[in-house]
Parts: C-alpha cells; structure tokens; sequence
C-alpha cells in the first residue's frame, strides 16, 4: 500500500510542499496548480475552479465537416448505397486506408463492434467445447460474442491498468481454452507483450478489443496489429465515428477469410481479389456488411483519428505531470504512454469512500469527475452469474466445464475494489490551455484534503 495519510494541511505546510508551489510557479510553464493556503473547497462554500463545468462532448462528431458532407454526397449522388452495387465503393476505399493506416494486412468494414467480434469468433474458429479468456471489466459483447459462438467465457481480474492483468490468465488456462481476448479500455493499451507471450507458449490465439482505444499504440505499434485479430468499434461514443460501425483487421489470410465469408453470407465478392479467390469452402454465415454511408463518413473520419488522438493526449500528459508530484499520488498504470489516446487520466484513491468525497468535491469545482465507465462487471451481472442463455441446451453452460463454472462478485474481488477506488477525468480535444490548468488546479485543490 502507498503512504498517503499526508492531508492538506500538512502538505502545505512541508518543505517539498512550498518548493514543489514555487519551483512551478518559477518554472515558466502556465501552471494553473499551486493552491493558496486556505483556500476553501468548492463544496465546503469556496469559489469553484470554474464558474462554468468544463463541457464533455463526443469526440468525432466535433470534426464533422466539409470532408464527411462531400463524401456522404458522393454516395447519395451515386444512387449506390450498397457496397458491391458501388463504382468506388467508399467501404472497400475505408478497409483499404484503415488497414494502411495502421500497418495491417487486411481490414473489414462491419455494421458495428459487437457484429465485429462475433465475426473474430468465427474467424477464429471458437465453438462449442472452447474456452476464450477475457477480462472482468469489459464490453457485455465481448461475453455474447463467446457464447453466441457456444463458447465458454472465463474471466480474469484487472489490474491497475484496468485492462487485463497478464498475471492472473496462465492458470486459467485449459485443454480447452483457444483464445485470449484482452480488451484496451477507455483508452489505454493492456499490456499486450505479456499476453501474446504466453497465449505463443500454450498455442493460443489473441483476439484485441480495440473497441475503446482507437488509434492506440503498443511500442511504436498500433493495437490490433500485435495479436491475430483486432476488433473496432465506431459507434457514437468512439473514437472517430459514423454513429454506428465497426472493424476487424488481421495480418493472417485465413481469419481474414473465414471473417469475409462469415460476414457475407459465405461469399468473398471484392475481397476474393485480396485473397485470391479464396482457399476455404463457405459455411452457414449472416450480413454483417457496412453500408457505403458509413464507409463515406468513417473515409472522413479517419482523416481526423491523428489530430484527435494527439490532443487528448497532449492534455492527459500534462494533467498527469501538473499532478505528479503530489504526496503518494497514484495514476492508472499505462503500459505504454506513448500510445495512451488520452481519453482519460485516473487516480487510484485509498478506498471507495475517498474515490466518492473526491468525485463530489472534483464536480463541485466545475470539473466532472466520474468512476471508470463504458464496460461493466460481467460476472457480477445479473444474467451472466446466472448462465442465463437463449435456449435451454445452449452448448456454453452444458459442458461439464460450463456447469461448475462459477461467476458473481466473489469471483472478481480485485476488480471490483480498483475500480471501486478510481476517480478520472475525461480529456476533451477541444480543451484549452486554461481548461487543462483548471483541471490540474481542481484536482491539486481537492486531492490535499482527501
Ligand atoms: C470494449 C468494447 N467492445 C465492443 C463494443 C461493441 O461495440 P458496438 O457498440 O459498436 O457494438 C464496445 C462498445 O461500447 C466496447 O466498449
């Protein structure tokens, strides 16, 4: 455990406490951090950081313009909405730009990330008998993909990073289990080497959710690239965004196959250009294909994805390092800050009932504060620790394996305690310089008391 049993008071009253105030008030750099002795919270009746609270909107919808209205145009004078009724259909332009974009082989374009997953899991061949492992706190369609597949969810704790944590899989691991499906959450890369390194050692495959952390990097890579399968998302929440969407990118000929097959009713139509012709024989399938109007707002989109990315994460970078120095502070823990997409920055309090006393203080001084978001606990949701399925002898929960399986909070305790302790802000790439300083002043004002 950290030692953080410094309050405000005693920290303003140490030395490092006056040298860090005027070391950063000599530095030069516009730091809106250094509080004044005494002065009184926002929520105790002291004048807020900001009279107005720092707004929060979507991310892409802010960069609609002129590039996503001509493309969108393009398509309806074409009179050709449908993919392969299109001349130069706009999907088959996106999968090709998205796949260069992020150094992949093959990209496909989907109608969302749910459809996206489903169709890595009948890439990847998982079914009925196979176990996929992933992790406590994530999407609710990272576990409906595994059991529409017929598959056996098993789940691992989080750690700090909130994704993943690398050391709790290996024992879970089985004869049965066929892949690891790490999830990179609310912007921030899961740590992926460790993953792959040992799904390589017992022959597995590693599917990325890369749903949450679009444009997201791992050593100088982008995620999706460094495990067989990666899965997008572009609904409205995301990243870049066409209201609905998705993507799946893979470097294997094969997943990509079974994926473009499986997405389209068995057939390979334009991609059988891309592979070939193909060498697998088709199989039962659904229509999971994006329209040309998505395709045309996501082309736009994705001219943006670089300048969105880069000021959350010039802003997260500098929140974290305006706080940096305060008594025992304890960030998320990134895997690789340099390929955070700065959506968010979080602290790690003590216990659930300072995250709670610094949420309101933190929202009484204008900046919204709030607990991880966007995922849930999976095993402690209701119809998932009750193995509910659609039908009586659906095959996940019929194996000797899916009946003793357990589920519930008791099998998740260290997930449900980070989260329980996390307080983060949202980064805005329309944030300011002030908004930043704010942000970094209410959060030195109110961590001091907690
Ligand atoms: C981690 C994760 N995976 C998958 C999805 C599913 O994406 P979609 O909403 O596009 O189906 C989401 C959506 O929020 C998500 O957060």
């Amino acid at each position: 455990m950290r030692e953080r049993k410094i309050n405000r008071r005693n920290f303003l009253g140490t030395a490092s406490a006056a040298g860090t105030a005027s070391l950063l008030a000599g530095s030069g750099r516009a730091f809106g951090g250094a509080v004044p002795e005494g002065e009184k919270l926002a929520i105790d009746g002291g004048a807020p950081v900001r009279e107005t609270p720092l707004g929060s909107g979507m991310y892409g919808p802010q960069f609609y313009d002129e590039v996503e209205q001509r493309e969108l145009l393009d398509v309806l004078a074409s009179k050709r909405p449908f993919r392969h009724s299109a001349g130069d259909s706009k999907v088959l332009l996106f999968e090709k730009e998205y796949a260069e974009h992020l150094g992949a082989n093959h990209a496909l374009g989907l109608t969302s990330g749910t459809t996206a997953l489903m169709t890595a899991m009948a890439a990847l061949e998982v079914g009925p008998g196979d176990e996929v492992i992933l992790p406590a706190w994530t999407w609710y369609s990272d576990y409906d993909a595994v059991i529409h597949a017929g598959a056996l969810p098993v789940f691992t704790e989080i750690d700090e990073s909130f994704n993943m944590d690398p050391e709790d899989i290996e024992h879970r691991i089985t004869p049965r289990t066929k892949v690891i499906a790490p999830s990179h959450l609310q912007g921030c890369p899961a740590d992926i080497e460790p993953i792959i390194e040992i799904a390589r050692k017992h022959n597995l495959r590693v599917l990325e959710d890369c749903a949450q952390c679009v444009g997201g990097r791992y050593q100088d890579q982008y995620l999706s690239t460094l495990g067989d399968i990666g899965i997008f998302s572009f609904q409205e929440s995301k990243t870049i965004t066409a209201g609905e969407g998705g993507a799946l990118v893979t470097n294997d000929p094969e997943v990509f196959e079974r994926a473009v097959r499986f997405h389209d009713v068995g057939i390979l139509r334009v991609h059988s250009v891309a592979l070939e012709g193909g060498t697998l024989e088709t199989f039962p399938s659904t229509n999971f294909r994006m329209s040309e109007f998505t395709g045309a707002v996501l082309r736009g989109q994705l001219q943006k994805l670089e300048a969105i990315v880069g000021a959350n994460r010039a802003h997260a970078r500098a929140v974290r390092e305006g706080i940096a120095d305060l008594p025992g502070i304890r960030l998320r823990k990134q895997s690789d800050p340099d390929g955070d997409v700065g959506e968010m920055v979080f602290l790690i309090l003590d216990t659930r009932e300072q995250a709670r006393q610094f949420m309101r203080a933190l929202n009484a001084e204008g900046i919204s504060a709030r607990p991880p978001g966007g995922s849930a606990v999976l095993p402690a949701v209701p119809h998932i620790e009750n193995k509910v399925t659609l039908h009586p002898d659906w095959p996940s929960f019929n194996s000797p394996q899916g009946r003793a399986i357990q589920y519930g909070r008791e099998s998740c305790p260290r997930t449900i305690d980070i989260l329980q302790r996390a307080v983060g802000v949202r980064m805005n790439p329309s944030y300011t310089e002030q908004d930043v300083q704010d942000i970094i002043r209410a959060i030195r004002k109110v961590y001091v008391t907690i």
